[in-house]
């Protein structure tokens, strides 16, 4: 993970290159620091937490204009989150100066190689190891010596390098972790991500695998690892500046739950009219979608959570076999995908960096690659066959809410597409369904409204050490969804279970300190619901259930419930219960005080594997 955000051109302010590296602060912040050059004035600040206690650290210094930046903003992999370890990195020798996103694997044989010849290193980073590789190899040009040190290196890393015998060349490394070159009148901002460069650049240059680039007095080269230069090709970017705002909310977290209704409405806007869902702008033609055979799903985290849901609905309704993994696994496993074949990845970033490695593997075996994404211009996105776009807009809060709702509404019509032109859904059901989607904003509103009896119920279960989430069918998955909202927010631990497992372990837990949160709308599965609750009550364990209204049966034994809004549909009913229980995990956070958009030890991206 990491955000890396550079600069090469005309002076600009230290404080609009410091608002640049926060706009990459999803990727890790736990310390962070800048090195920058103007005329004979340098600069090198770094400190341990986040980018708002280097700008007060620098108060004096944010008016200043340079000519020359390098900025980062860490998420640790190696050694702790310490001054020492923040980048940017400074060569023992040879005053260079190196910010780096990535895993460099080979560190230890290199390191004791560069001991050998003298090097002291200050931190326990695999960064440092790289930019005294990259000292020992410099004899007067810096990209020289970049291009001498990639061979060394193993691992996934993206760089960017700067000498202080050469203060106006910035040299940039892409090798499995992302990077960009941004480019305005103004001149080149180097990044991680597309958004960190939204506000300042026209057009981007998206550096391919095993590229450098060189920004040398205002002229922008690219090489590839061999030193053979290779054109340069300039996008338009085409996303909007959207001001990160909370707008009166709290939390991004909060703002983003609240902005779920219009992003299904947004999503339905886009891919329906009249009655039709169209997906007509998929590069994957009817008759390749008719025919295929086997759909493999993989995603991280949440993604792969909207991925198990997704599962239930299109083997039902397409009568495809569907199989989904966590991109971690899916990628190390022998799995044969064909041409007949489609693999969906789905990520909020597009950056995931195991479910990019999924992809590839994928592509390799010749299967067709959908991506659903939420960052149009991300990696996954330029290297799918096709795409969904999810309209979630940018999602800020590093706990994933409005971006799921949104991967589920898409793959949810995604699906009901795909089974009409197989025809195993007809005309009138997939209409009906359709209408009922189109309802679920409406239904999420009423959802909202309960935001203050949830916080109520938050506070009196968010004093207990423990929470099992169960689900049946298709809202299993909206289990394992709801514990991990918590846990990552509150620090509580929570576990989802199916709930007809229970029996098989996991009642053990259950006494009177264990809370359990049910979530059983009335569908198939609600009789086996409703008894596996029993028996939990029996053991005096604290429920808390999401059901819809009039549920007596539930309502007689459990100690506080949510209420859902009852749909024709139930299928559909995960886009509700991820309201209630967003709602709930951000509750009980908040009464414990936690650090809800960017809690500890997590990062927005996750580009290490
Ligand atoms: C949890 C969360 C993560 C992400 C996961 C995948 O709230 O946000 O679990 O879902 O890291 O990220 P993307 O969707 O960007 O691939």
């Amino acid at each position: 993970m990491c955000g890396i955000f550079g600069y090469k051109g005309k002076k600009v302010k230290l404080s609009c290159l410091l608002d640049g590296l926060q706009r990459l602060e999803y990727r890790g912040y736990d310390s962070c620091g800048v090195a920058a050059y103007n005329a004979g004035n340098f600069l090198c600040k770094k400190n341990s937490g986040k980018i708002t206690q280097l700008k007060t650290n620098l108060k004096a210094n944010l008016g200043n204009q340079y000519s020359l930046a390098l900025l980062h903003t860490r998420w640790a992999t190696h050694g702790q989150p310490t001054k020492a370890n923040a980048h940017p990195h400074k060569s023992f020798k040879k005053n260079i100066y190196m910010v780096h996103n990535g895993i460099i694997e080979n560190y230890l044989d290199l390191k004791n190689k560069l001991k050998g010849k003298g090097y002291k290193f200050k931190s326990d980073t695999d960064s440092e190891v790289a930019v005294n590789l990259i000292a020992s190899h410099y004899r007067g040009s810096i990209e020289k010596a970049v291009f001498s040190a990639v061979k060394e290196l193993k691992g996934s890393f993206a760089l960017a390098v700067f000498s202080e015998s050469e203060p106006d060349k910035v040299v940039g490394v892409r090798n499995k972790s992302p990077l960009l070159v941004g480019v305005s009148p103004q001149g080149y901002f180097l990044a991680s991500d597309l958004p960190a460069i939204v506000p300042l650049a026209k057009e981007a240059v998206y550096l391919k695998e095993k590229q450098v680039v060189v920004l040398d007095s205002n002229k922008i080269n690219i090489y590839d690892f061999q030193q053979k230069k290779v054109k340069v090709n300039k996008e338009k970017i085409k996303i909007k500046n959207e001001e990160a705002k909370k707008k009166g909310f709290k939390h991004f977290m909060l703002k983003e739950i609240y902005q779920q209704p219009k992003v299904l409405q947004d999503a339905l806007n886009i891919y329906t009219k009249k009655n039709q869902i169209n997906f007509n702008q998929l590069k994957l033609s009817k008759s390749y979608l008719k025919g295929i055979k086997n759909i493999f799903i993989t995603a991280c985290g949440t993604a792969f959570h909207a991925a198990c849901v997704a599962k239930y609905f299109l083997e039902r309704h397409t009568k495809i076999k569907i199989e989904v993994d966590t991109s971690s696994e899916f990628r190390y496993r022998d799995f044969n995908v064909d041409k007949g074949d489609l693999f969906i990845a789905i990520s909020q970033s597009g950056e995931t960096a195991d479910t990019l490695a999924a992809l590839k593997k994928a592509k390799k075996q010749k299967a067709k690659v959908l991506s659903i994404c939420n960052v149009l211009g991300s990696s996954l996105v330029r290297e799918s066959d096709s795409f969904i776009y999810t309209p979630a807009g940018p999602e800020i809060g590093v706990a994933s809410t409005k971006a799921y709702t949104a991967q589920l509404f898409c793959l949810y019509l995604f699906s009901l597409y795909l089974a009409t032109i197989k025809g195993t859904v007809s005309g009138r059901e997939k209409n009906k369904m359709l209408e009922e989607l189109s309802r679920v904003p409406f239904h999420q509103r009423k959802i909202l409204k309960q935001t203050r009896k949830i916080s109520a119920i938050a506070k009196k279960f968010s004093k207990m050490g423990c929470f099992l989430f169960l689900g049946r069918g298709i809202n299993f998955p909206s289990a394992l969804e709801g514990a991990l909202k918590l846990k990552e927010i509150s620090y509580i631990p929570a576990e989802g279970y199916p709930a007809g497992e229970m029996k098989h372990g996991p009642i053990a837990l259950i006494d009177e300190y264990r809370a359990v949160v049910c979530i059983a709308p009335m569908d198939s599965l609600h009789e086996k619901m409703t008894s596996n609750l029993q028996e939990i009550k029996a053991r005096k364990g604290k429920i808390l259930a999401i059901i819809n209204p009039a549920d007596k049966a539930i309502l007689s034994f459990a100690d506080q419930a949510v209420y859902i809004p009852k749909l024709k549909f139930q299928e559909f009913s995960p886009l509700l219960v991820a309201v209630a229980l967003q709602l709930f995990a951000y509750s009980v956070a908040k009464n414990l005080g936690a650090e809800i958009d960017q809690p500890r030890n997590l990062a927005k991206s996750v580009t290490v594997e």
